[in-house]
């Protein structure tokens, strides 16, 4: 199917679906029920999934019969293509493990490939499940932070070689774009991080679920792509989870071309007893990656245009706000410090005056206080209306 912009205006019923952006949200905010808020939290989509999808897990439904699932050639040919398109990287069959989330999988990476009280990388501020899965496995969370000019994050790589020298350091989850700071990182920068880790014996895990969402004009560099030695030190965790709106069906894949980490992977999983596959995941992925390339070049740019319509509106009617624009990742994160409000202040003020539930800056980490990251992979018109409640909010604050 051809996709347009018609496609991502239209607006899926989701309330009563038990979405937790939506029916969940007045819980995870602590409002009251009736309380009503502007969902544009969490990192799942106010849009269609493909048509290829849907009809491909219509069919599934049908079948009306719904026993353990196995994970044929065709889901595997489908994950080596798609990963050798879109990031130019070759993998093979036997390279792949499934599992049922980017979440789970780092958990598991963690267990596998680390001892307990060992130091484990990331990069605040940063997706706020990297810090709670270290620290759940009983890992220390080893902070290299990002440094901020003018809205502008890069690496401090000086302070990333000093932290994975240290012996106790043992591995370093990668968000690769990263999430907020929406930076498709440069193939030098990933050079550079891959060539720290593999120097000092950490294991890289580069978390590559925004790799599709690069907006026009940027490139996505797979850690495994850009350095082909680095494929014994190296896990990557893909999903099309946040691509096609599939999130519910809790699909995704690990790809470890180097045997000793697989076979110590695999170990872990089936430790958990988590290689089953998810029957309408499969069906979901299988279409998404063979028939819907398409839809993610049209999806990319609905993204971009909404980020250049609120980086416009902000500039024109929000001066006390800053925002960029994300190179990846369909979220952007805005810079509210020039309000003059604390992060308690900012907090409730999105919240209580503009009505709008967005992630708070602080949910990740060292860096977070003072910014907010919205959601804007949703039609224009919804987009419209936050940065109205927003902007009226602020006039009578
Ligand atoms: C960087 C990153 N990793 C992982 C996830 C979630 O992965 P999953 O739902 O497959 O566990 C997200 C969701 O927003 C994310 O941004």
């Amino acid at each position: 199917m051809k996709y347009t912009r018609e496609y991502f205006e239209q607006m899926p019923v989701r309330q009563g679906t038990m979405s937790t952006k939506w029916d969940w949200c007045n819980t995870r905010f602590k409002l009251p029920a009736d309380a009503k808020v502007l969902p544009m939290w969490v990192a799942d989509m106010d849009f269609y999934s493909p048509r290829e999808v849907i009809e491909a897990v219509k069919m599934r439904a049908d079948l009306g019969c719904w026993g353990y699932t196995c994970k044929t050639p065709e889901l595997f040919d489908a994950i080596v293509g798609w990963v050798a398109r879109r990031y130019g990287w070759q993998t093979a069959r036997e390279e792949i493990c499934l599992t049922p989330g980017v979440i789970p999988g780092f958990h598991m990476a963690i267990q596998a490939f680390t001892n307990p009280g060992d130091g484990v990388i990331i990069q605040p501020p940063v997706y706020y499940p990297f810090k709670s899965g270290v620290e759940i496995n009983g890992r220390v969370v080893v902070n290299n932070p990002l440094k901020e000019k003018d809205g502008e994050w890069t690496i401090d790589f000086d302070d990333l070689e000093a932290k994975a020298k240290d012996p106790h350091t043992t591995m370093m989850i990668f968000c690769n774009p990263h999430n907020p700071a929406g930076r498709a990182w440069s193939a030098e920068d990933v050079a550079r991080v891959a060539g720290i880790c593999e120097c000092h014996g950490v294991v890289l895990v580069s978390d590559e679920i925004h790799a599709d969402l690069i907006m026009p004009g940027h490139e996505h560099h797979a850690a495994c792509a850009v350095c082909p030695d680095l494929k014994n030190n190296c896990v990557t965790f893909y999903a099309p989870s946040k691509t096609f709106n599939l999130a519910g069906l809790q699909t995704a894949y690990a790809v470890i071309p180097g045997a000793e980490l697989r076979s110590k992977f695999q170990k872990a999983l089936e430790v958990a007893h988590l290689g089953i596959a998810n029957s309408f995941g499969i069906a979901a992925m299988i279409a998404a990656y063979t028939h819907c390339d398409d839809y993610v070049t049209a999806l990319c740019e609905y993204v971009d245009a909404n980020m250049d319509f609120m980086k416009e509106f902000i500039e024109t009617r929000l001066p006390e706000l800053k925002m960029k624009k994300s190179q990846a990742t369909y979220m952007v994160w805005v810079d509210f410090r020039g309000t003059g409000m604390n992060a308690d202040e900012i907090e409730n003020f999105i919240l209580y005056k503009a009505k709008i539930a967005t992630d708070m800056g602080r949910w990740f980490g060292p860096g977070g206080e003072g910014w907010l990251r919205f959601n804007l992979a949703v039609p224009r018109a919804l987009l419209e209306k936050a940065l109205l409640q927003l902007e009226a909010a602020l006039k009578n604050r």
